[in-house]
């Protein structure tokens, strides 16, 4: 079995996802979930891009020490400087520095020769090998590159010390046949290539980035790059978890392993899809709500009777409970706290006690608390920032009726801790709670997209919604959660702006 490393780049590529701001506290709790999983590499993101990149990689290079944290550096050294205070403290410092060698993009983006993008690659990886033990360098829109002038500049930055040489599907181009005889001709045609691994990274634009990916391994690469749930840039990236899965079940036909931990992958997919807000579909490969659900008769009495005859993946493998009742309103903060843990959240005495306060709260309207309820719960609390001034929520009251005017008055407690009271209408419930936000909350505040949705069946289940709001000018976005939708709504607009109001941390990707 060859052994195939992954490198998970959610939290730079995945990042890129239109409508998806991650701050540090969120960013962290991704990470140390992606170390729970194994992932060998995590790009954490692009540190010269923004403030709050920096910090999140470098506070997540700090943190994580099972896996190997790296960040994107265009070929400057002003970049790459950034980049190696960002993540000199990890364990192995690794640096991921990129340049562009397809025609179209050296000609009208780069504005270089060929000759002049391999001596700036040169130069830059170079650079980059006095500071970090591990250079990967990547030719972007390698698949519409030419092939002779891939292989020489390949060959060039693998004599400057490149360790890992990777090849990105940029744009999803290519198909599983070109993409593996790509990897077939830089294995024959650049001299010292055996110096270095070769690594996958496609994107989805025509829907074939898992199947290239599965076919790169195939043809000699080494390493994989994905995303949790395939998000990413316009169709997304290789999802991470499909592709160790079909390696897993097809090990017969691949011969490769990865050292993901698939028990971690439903935990993962639902932390991705939470922070980001990038729902995942029912019909989704591997972590979709149908991925093992069966309707049709014929494969119901099927399953019953052998569950190999419909089923090649089990639930069980991929991490999926039967999302159980687990605790009721009579259950102490010791039981919710062992719960808490069994879920995978670490939280603070602050957070925890907060967090069993919402759970009890929710209790007493809910007859039965799943898995997920707490998964959601303790999501929020884990990721809340706690000493960050914010406006909250107090109060609110809506009134609705048939032929009715909307009307809902809100009392909200600002950063400085005033309390605030307003009152304003609304063609509908919600939109009358955020004209009231509105005008309660200085400066130009206007939604951009809403989404509900809601945790787990039943009449009495969590809403959770999804805004994403331009403040000032600037995209944010927020997530509130509640039993009722309407406050669930209130909340996700205050959290929106919240978030906007630290907008260090929002980042915006010069790529
Ligand atoms: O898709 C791409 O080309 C990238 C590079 C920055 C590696 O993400
Ligand atoms: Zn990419």
């Amino acid at each position: 079995m060859r052994k195939i490393d992954v490198f998970d780049t959610t939290l730079r590529d995945g990042e890129q996802t239109v409508g998806v701001n991650l701050n540090t506290v969120e960013k962290l709790e991704i990470a140390k979930q992606l170390e729970r999983l194994g992932v060998d590499i995590m790009e954490a993101g692009f540190p010269a891009s923004s403030k709050g990149d920096f910090e999140a990689v470098q506070m997540i290079a700090k943190t994580i020490k099972h896996s190997s944290v790296t960040g994107l550096a265009r070929c400057y050294q002003k970049d790459i400087d950034i980049a190696w205070e960002a993540l000199k403290y990890s364990e192995e410092p690794r640096i991921h520095v990129f340049l562009a060698t397809s025609p179209i993009h050296m000609k009208y983006k780069l504005r270089k020769t060929p000759e002049e993008v391999i001596e700036t690659a040169v130069q830059a990886v170079t650079y980059a090998k006095r500071l970090f033990p591990h250079v990967q360098w990547s030719a972007e829109d390698a698949c519409r590159s030419d092939w002779k002038f891939l292989a020489k500049v390949i060959e060039k930055v693998i004599e400057a010390g490149a360790t890992v040489i990777n090849i990105p599907d940029t744009v999803g181009y290519i198909t599983p046949k070109e993409y593996g005889a790509l990897f077939t001709y830089l294995r024959e045609n650049v001299k010292n290539i055996d110096q270095v691994k070769l690594s996958a990274h496609c994107h989805d634009d025509l829907g074939l980035a898992v199947t290239n990916t599965l076919a790169a391994i195939e043809h000699g690469a080494l390493q994989i790059e994905g995303t949790i749930n395939g998000i990413g840039e316009r169709a997304g990236n290789a999802a991470i978890e499909e592709v160790a899965v079909a390696l897993t079940i097809r090990k017969d036909y691949y011969q490769a392993q990865t050292n993901l931990n698939l028990q971690e992958i439903k935990r993962t997919s639902d932390l991705v899809s939470k922070l980001t807000g990038m729902m995942v579909p029912a019909n989704k490969a591997v972590v979709g709500a149908n991925a093992f659900a069966h309707e049709s008769g014929i494969h119901q009495d099927g399953v019953l009777k052998e569950k190999l005859t419909y089923e090649i993946i089990t639930p069980e493998m991929v991490g999926v409970s039967s999302n159980r009742i687990v605790l009721g309103k009579h259950s102490g903060r010791h039981a919710f706290k062992e719960k808490a843990l069994e879920l995978g959240f670490d939280l603070t005495e602050e957070k925890l006690n907060a967090a069993f306060s919402a759970f009890k709260e929710l209790a007493d309207k809910k007859k039965e608390i799943t898995d997920d309820d707490l998964f959601t719960i303790l999501t929020d609390y884990q990721t809340k920032r706690v000493d960050e001034p914010k406006y909250e929520l107090m109060s609110l009251q809506v009134q609705y009726g048939l032929n009715h005017i909307p009307t809902a008055t809100l009392l909200i407690q600002t950063p400085n801790g005033t309390l605030v009271q307003e009152a304003a209408t609304g063609s509908g419930s919600v939109e009358a709670i955020y004209n009231t936000i509105e005008r309660m909350i200085p400066g130009e505040l206007s939604l951009q997209d809403y989404r509900i949705h809601s945790v787990g069946k039943g009449r009495d289940a969590l809403a959770e919604v999804y805004v994403k709001v331009k403040y000032n000018d600037k995209p944010s976005s927020g997530r509130g959660v509640a039993q009722d939708v309407l406050e669930a709504s209130a909340k996700a607009y205050l959290n929106a702006v919240n978030r906007c109001r630290n907008h260090s941390e929002l980042s915006t990707s010069p790529l």
